[in-house]
């Protein structure tokens, strides 16, 4: 008989068996959570291939081939026991909590064709998996593994996909070995070089997803041999040079397409038309020039096309003709170039596109003339944006549209739309009273134009409205009572018009209004008591108006306010002492002269006492105090009579003694000269300084440094350490002079970058300056950080100066005005203070914005001790009142710095504003009322 045979293969069975069983149980104890009681069923007392998630071979019913444990939710380590699976062909713990390292283990998994470990929290390098010669399907994407791509992964790879991990190094040139690869996904990780050319051999890839990472040179040509292409994304990189003009003729079956953020230049070839498959084009945020192709319109199966943040242009009404060739494409959704130089009128055209056309982004051009009216005809619309520099972090040296005349009525045919952004243009005319029709509407943005008229109250009917933005407009007329009926109504801000009559009581039905902006109106009337029924308002800002009464003591009920500007009104009575009154400086009150009562260090004048007071110290004058202000050593004072080296396009060779010669010896002047100073040795000193050149060239203000030049040694400077609190608020008021005149001027927006106390200077009048616009044209120059070529690299990796840069700035690539108004903040800090932000004290999570806010109601002992002193001798022999002045003074000052340093960039104000508030509480202290 053949028994013994049989036995052998019996006891063979049985062993593996045992091994796998004790395998998986090793596996389950390694699993501390198991919140879907998933492996309940995995003991001793059932067969192991009825395990939940085990599957065995059906020929020999005792291997386990496949573990497939998806989306369960465990949470624990990958035991390396797994590795005795010696049959194991499927091995997927995707989308759980799985940590620690992959087992090197089961690099023994010879049989293993799929292995998914994605989205788990995996960490350390990938194993080798060289042994595994039959996977086909390697996934490890969305965990924290660090290291590089391993250069021996097997020649059996479809599918690669590592995405969204912390790997780093190159891509491995062996990869091109794996000739049947079709997937390769490594977006998202810090893996840096460029494509190695052997990828030329990879005639079957289909996907190459390489977006967000550290990618440098040039355009990757061999991606030109890949013919079987379908997906090729290298957004996000530091890819630079041209666009190979033969791109959409090589890539015939090409799909989808992103080159978006880099550092290409030159024109977008025409030949991306060829490629007749494209769904999807991205080029955004590039530096592209030229004109849109007008081939575009071959693209027939084009779902979205961006080009947006480029530098194309159109001018001639050619140049236009993307326009009508566009209307070709049929299936167009999304279609955005805004951020770009497209000039004009926009052609009737525009209306012709595609009807399922969704979103239309042509913001920050310089579109003008009138409002292009095709629009209303393209019914499918949920978002148009025409407008200028909405976002607060307005990139450097964006343009603004200027649509003239009035907003077509036509509009109340786009029954889809969500979002309408026009903000920033010169619209005139009247809000058409038919944009109540857009039931769906939820964001309307108006604002910085010419508006005139009321705003209509059908505008309060649209029950999904979120957002109302018709600031900076000429609206006059009373807000109507129905905005008690926009149910949604989250954000209000219709400040700076000529509004009047009284606030209706019935904006206090609308609980979730989270902003209420109306400043600067001729709101008259009192403050309605129904605010404070408005449970979610955090922001309520009435200043400016002509508001009488009293302060209503329901606001005290708000407790997630934390900004409310009453100030500059005629408002009188008791100021109350609870809820956001307690706070000395979330609340601006002042410029109301029949204010009384409050906290005791609000210092206003009791309310009984009211009469007898007033007014009575109105001729108080401001004795000069001499206060050493040691610690702003580098607001530095140079006086030099210079003639001026003439620079070209070259770097002045200007030596310390030339200078000191030519201003003989830094004696006496007529002209006040600024010395900066550029370290030689620094790479990217020489483009530095031509960039400061070129930005000064057309900026002309007081309180900006007219010329510079440059000087190999040390500058000498005088340290002035005598400043009164008058003089530090003129120097903080002219500061804000010159970053609103940068941000706000007609030539377009200049982000400083570099804000702190070095860069200010003042003469002999104390008039602050401010320089050094090096890194402002750096940023100009590039968006992103970093060039390809990594010679600029090093010096492009700048971004402002510790202490003073936004916590935003610091770590992300956006250049933003919100970042200059942060460090405005802090040195307004610094200036009051007296403490520079790196000071030791500031350590273990506190800050100079953290120390002021915890100590709303201990200003004497937070501010320059110096300032005392001035008070003290001032107050010898003068009045108390003043002393309060000074106080309350100081708590608006340290007020607005704690709104332009807020770490969210949104909730900083802008220049304009602080500029506007600061210019007031100086003429409300020097005033001495
Ligand atoms: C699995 O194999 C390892 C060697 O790789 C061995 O040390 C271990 O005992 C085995 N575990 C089980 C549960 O069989
Ligand atoms: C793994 O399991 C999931 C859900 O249980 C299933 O959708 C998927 O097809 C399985 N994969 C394999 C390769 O068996
Ligand atoms: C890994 O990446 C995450 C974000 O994906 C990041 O927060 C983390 O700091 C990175 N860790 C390392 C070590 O780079
Ligand atoms: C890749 O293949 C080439 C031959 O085509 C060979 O010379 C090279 O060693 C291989 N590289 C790796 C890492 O396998
Ligand atoms: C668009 O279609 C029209 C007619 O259907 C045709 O004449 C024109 O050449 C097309 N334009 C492009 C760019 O394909
Ligand atoms: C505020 O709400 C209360 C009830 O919560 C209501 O009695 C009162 O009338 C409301 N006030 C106003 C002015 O709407």
């Amino acid at each position: 008989m053949k028994l013994p045979a049989t036995g052998v293969h019996f006891l063979l069975v049985l062993m593996v068996c045992c091994t796998h069983s004790l395998a998986l149980l090793e596996f389950k104890k390694s699993i501390i959570r198991d919140p879907n009681e998933l492996l309940i069923s995995w003991n001793e007392s059932t067969h192991l291939c009825s395990w939940d998630g085990v599957l065995c071979s059906v020929r020999h019913p005792h291997r386990v081939i496949s573990l497939n444990l998806t989306n369960r939710d465990l949470v624990g380590q990958i035991s390396p026991s797994l590795g005795n699976l010696t049959f194991l062909k499927v091995l997927i713990l995707s989308a759980s909590s799985f940590s620690g390292e992959i087992p090197r283990s089961l690099g023994q998994l010879h049989h293993l064709q799929i292995l998914k470990l994605n989205d788990n929290m995996l960490q350390g390098g990938i194993p080798s998996l060289a042994n595994c010669s039959k996977v086909k399907e390697l996934s490890l994407g969305k965990n924290q593994l660090t290291g590089q791509i391993p250069a021996d992964l097997p020649n059996s790879l479809q599918k690669l996909i590592l995405v969204a991990n912390n790997l780093t190094g190159t891509v491995p040139a062996s990869l091109a070995n794996i000739t049947v690869l079709k997937i390769f996904t490594c977006m998202n990780n810090n893996i840096e070089g460029n494509i190695p050319d052997e990828f030329a051999r990879l005639r079957g890839l289909q996907e190459l997803h390489l977006g967000k990472n550290k990618l440098s040179g040039r355009f990757p040509q061999l991606v030109l041999n890949l013919s079987n292409l379908v997906v090729f994304s290298v957004a996000s990189n530091y890819l630079s040079g041209d666009v190979p003009s033969d791109l959409g003729g090589s890539l015939p079956s090409l799909k989808y397409m992103s080159l978006g953020g880099n550092f290409f230049h030159g024109h977008i070839p025409s030949s991306i038309a060829n490629a007749s498959e494209l769904n999807i084009v991205d080029m955004s945020r590039n530096k592209l020039t030229g004109v849109i192709p007008s081939s575009i319109g071959k693209l027939q199966k084009l779902f979205a096309l961006s080009f947006e943040y480029n530098k194309l242009q159109a001018s001639k009404e050619q140049d236009w003709k993307f326009m009508n060739s566009l209307a070709n494409c049929t299936e167009l959704q999304v279609r955005t170039v805004l951020g770009n130089r497209l000039q004009g009128n926009v052609p009737e055209s525009l209306g012709n596109l595609s009807s399922q056309l969704r979103y239309l982004y042509l913001a920050n051009n310089h579109l003008s003339g009138d409002f292009p009216s095709g629009i209303a005809k393209l019914r499918s619309l949920i978002s148009i944006e025409l407008g200028g520099n909405r976002f607060t972090g307005a990139r450097l040296q964006l343009d603004n549209n200027i649509l003239t005349g009035p907003i077509p009525s036509s509009l109340c045919n786009l029954s889809n739309l969500i979002g309408l952004y026009l903000e920033s243009n010169q619209l005139d005319g009247h809000i058409p009273p038919s944009l109540g029709n857009l039931q769906t509407l939820e964001i309307l943005n108006i604002s910085n134009n010419n508006l005139l008229g009321t705003i209509p109250k059908e505008l309060f009917g649209i029950q999904t409205l979120l957002n109302i933005e018709l600031s900076s407009n000429n609206l006059d007329g009373p807000l109507h009572p129905d905005i008690g009926n926009a149910k949604q109504l989250t954000y209000l801000d219709i400040s700076s018009n000529s509004l009047s009559g009284e606030i209706p009581s019935a904006i206090g039905n609308r609980e979730r209004l989270e902003d209420i902006k109306l400043g600067h109106n001729v709101f008259s009337g009192s403050v309605p008591t129904s605010l404070g029924n408005i449970t979610n308002l955090q922001i309520l800002n009435l200043s400016r108006n002509h508001l009488n009464g009293s302060i209503p003591v329901s606001i005290v009920r708000l407790k997630f306010l934390e900004q409310l500007d009453l100030s500059f009104n005629r408002l009188e009575g008791e100021v109350p002492t609870a809820g956001i009154f307690s706070n000395l400086i979330s609340v601006w009150i002042d410029g109301n002269t029949g204010l009384c009562g409050g906290q005791l260090v609000r210092h206003l004048r009791p309310c009984s006492a009211m009469h007898l007071n007033s007014r009575k110290n109105k001729h108080f004058t401001v004795q000069k105090v001499v206060i050493p202000l040691g610690s702003i050593a580098s607001l530095a004072i140079v006086k030099k009579n210079v003639s001026l080296p003439s620079f070209g396009s070259k770097f002045p060779k200007v030596t310390y003694i030339d200078l000191a010669r030519s201003t003989e010896g830094f004696s006496s002047s007529k002209i006040v000269v600024a010395v900066k100073v550029f370290c030689l040795e620094r790479k990217g000193a020489q483009k530095s300084f031509m960039a400061e050149c070129n930005a000064l060239r057309n900026i002309r203000h007081r309180n900006l440094v007219p010329i510079l030049t440059a000087c190999s040694s040390d500058g000498s400077s005088s340290t002035l350490n005598h400043i009164t609190l008058a003089q530090r608020l003129s120097i903080v008021v002219d500061i804000a002079d010159a970053m609103e005149y940068l941000h706000h001027n007609h030539q377009g927006t200049i982000v400083h970058c570099d804000l702190k106390p070095s860069n200010i200077l003042l003469d002999d009048n104390m008039t602050a300056r401010v320089g050094d616009f090096g890194l402002a044209m750096f940023k100009v120059d590039s968006i992103m950080p970093s060039f390809g070529d990594s010679a600029s690299a090093s010096s492009i990796a700048i971004k402002g100066t510790i202490g003073y840069v936004a916590p935003e700035c610091a770590t992300g690539r956006e250049v933003t005005i919100a970042g200059d108004v942060y460090s405005f903040g802090i040195v307004l800090l610094e200036i009051f203070l007296r403490k520079r932000p790196t000071d030791d004290m500031f350590k273990d999570g506190l800050n100079i914005v953290r120390f002021v806010e915890m100590n709303p109601d201990r200003i004497l002992k937070i501010i320059d001790p110096d300032l005392l002193e001035d008070e003290r001798d001032v107050s010898q022999g003068t009045s108390v009142s003043f002393k309060e002045k000074s106080l309350e003074c100081l708590a608006s000052v340290l007020k607005t710095g704690l709104c332009c340093a807020n770490p969210s960039p949104s909730e900083r104000m802008d220049m304009q504003g602080v500029a506007a508030r600061l210019h007031g509480i100086k003429e409300a202290y020097l005033r001495g009322n």
